[in-house]
């Protein structure tokens, strides 16, 4: 079982390039697809989600291929409309092919995703709209059965929530569906401008994106593009609070600030300096005593990311006072407090409510993996504590951080990788 040993208490300082998002690449390559071409998708970083989107395409009977950072997608010819349940269950993600493989070949057969590390993952909203669009769906042990005669329509839906996922599906589904679809209440996070970016460079007709209603004149096909992928906002989040606990001085380069705003003002509250020299990099500063976060509330875009919780509360547990948090997103993603209590933590939690009484210092002991942010989590905490930190199950860390280790090392830390 492989295991990260990091020896705390290194102050880290120096720069660091931040990589593609994951939460981008995945959408962008379930929607190359629809393309029935050749598209080259930069910026992909390697983590075994991306491979098991790799997979899945290859599987369907695309040719996709990795050339360093770069994935080249050739999808003029697909051979299956269904995913077998070992692919679908590498990455809880799969659910997105759903609108790209029903709208491409007119029937999509998938395993349901079930739930996951952050509790149950429902996604009736994903299948409310592909109904609404058309879509024949039956729901039956476990399988997804959707067809479609001919196109699918355009709809005016209305979610009930802005899920980032379901707003994917259905701006995939309807692109190249007959007529105009307006999503009401859509989700409005970086990664959905991205993948609206990806289509309409592929002649795809979407408006809107970013705000709360988007707008898709469906048009009958697709061609290939060139695009790049978004750089990664919580691994920006992730490189910020080790430096924040570490006493550092980190410059990240390769960033939109823009999308880091409720993360930048959570550091900013805790007494780091945030300095803005040229577009695409900051340089945090710690203070030398860390200050409590009072209020965290996770919310949809452009509000507090329920991806940087985890991350946010180990930068929390050694402030010098009480900070908290209010998980408002997923009903399971407190499971990281646990692991950060081992390692000293004073947390308490009531339901979707944690408060965190800061101590001085992490110390380190052996700790698992819970889930990708979660893990995060344990590494910042690691990176401050005294003495030695064990972390296990780091298939979790594989799926969302590219070079995490040597990143760390480079800016001072002591991580080996065993
Ligand atoms: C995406 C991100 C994930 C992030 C999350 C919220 C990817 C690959 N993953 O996940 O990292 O934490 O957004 O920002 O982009 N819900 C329903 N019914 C549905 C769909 C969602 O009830 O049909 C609920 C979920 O259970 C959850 C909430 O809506 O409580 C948010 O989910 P959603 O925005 O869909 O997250 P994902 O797209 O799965």
């Amino acid at each position: 079982m492989s295991r990260l040993v990091i020896k705390g208490g290194k102050h880290l300082e120096g720069e660091v390039y931040i990589h593609g998002a994951k939460n981008s690449s995945l959408p962008v390559l379930a929607a190359t697809i629809l393309c029935g071409d050749i598209c080259e998708i930069h910026n992909c970083p390697y983590l075994t989600d991306v491979d098991a989107s790799l997979k899945i395409l290859n599987y369907l009977g695309c040719t996709a291929l990795r050339e360093n950072d770069k994935i080249h997608v050739d999808s003029k010819i697909l051979i299956h409309s269904d995913i077998p349940d070992k692919l679908m269950h590498e990455m809880r993600s799969s659910i997105i092919f759903l609108g790209a493989v029903l709208a491409r070949t007119g029937r999509a057969r998938l395993s349901f995703p079930g739930g996951c590390d952050l509790g149950s993952r429902p996604i009736d909203i994903h299948l409310k709209a592909l109904r609404q669009m058309g879509a024949s769906i039956e729901v039956e042990k476990g399988i997804i059965d959707c067809r479609t005669e001919g196109r699918l329509k355009g709809a005016h839906l209305q979610l009930t929530f802005p899920s980032v996922g379901a707003t994917e599906n259905i701006m995939i589904a309807a692109a190249t569906a007959r007529g105009e679809t307006i999503i009401s209440n859509a989700a409005r996070e970086p990664e959905i401008c991205d993948l609206a970016a990806f289509l309409n460079a592929c002649g795809a007709k979407i408006s809107g994106h970013g705000g709360g209603v988007i707008t898709i004149e469906g048009v009958e096909t697709l061609h290939g593009c060139s695009h790049t992928i978004i750089p990664d906002r919580i691994i920006a989040a992730t490189y910020l609070a080790a430096a924040a606990v570490t006493g550092g001085k980190i410059k990240l380069n390769g960033i939109v600030t823009d999308h880091l705003t409720p993360i930048l003002a959570a550091f900013e509250e805790s007494g780091c300096l945030i300095e803005e020299e040229a577009e695409g990099s900051i340089t945090i500063t710690a203070p030398k005593v860390l200050k409590p976060m009072k209020d965290i509330r996770t919310m949809p875009y452009p509000g507090f990311p329920t991806d940087a919780q985890a991350i946010l509360m180990s930068v929390a547990a050694v402030a010098e006072g009480t900070s908290v948090f209010v998980e408002n997103i997923f009903d399971n993603r407190y499971k990281h407090v646990g692991e950060l209590r081992r390692l000293g933590a004073n947390i308490n939690l009531e339901g979707k409510v944690a408060v965190v009484e800061g101590i001085k210092r992490f110390s380190g002991a052996d700790v698992q993996s819970t889930d990708l942010r979660g893990a995060a989590a344990l590494v910042i905490a690691g990176l401050n504590a005294s003495g030695e930190t064990r972390i296990t199950r780091l298939r979790h860390l594989d799926r969302g951080y590219d070079g995490l280790v040597e990143s760390l090392n480079l800016l001072g830390a002591d991580i080996t990788r065993m």
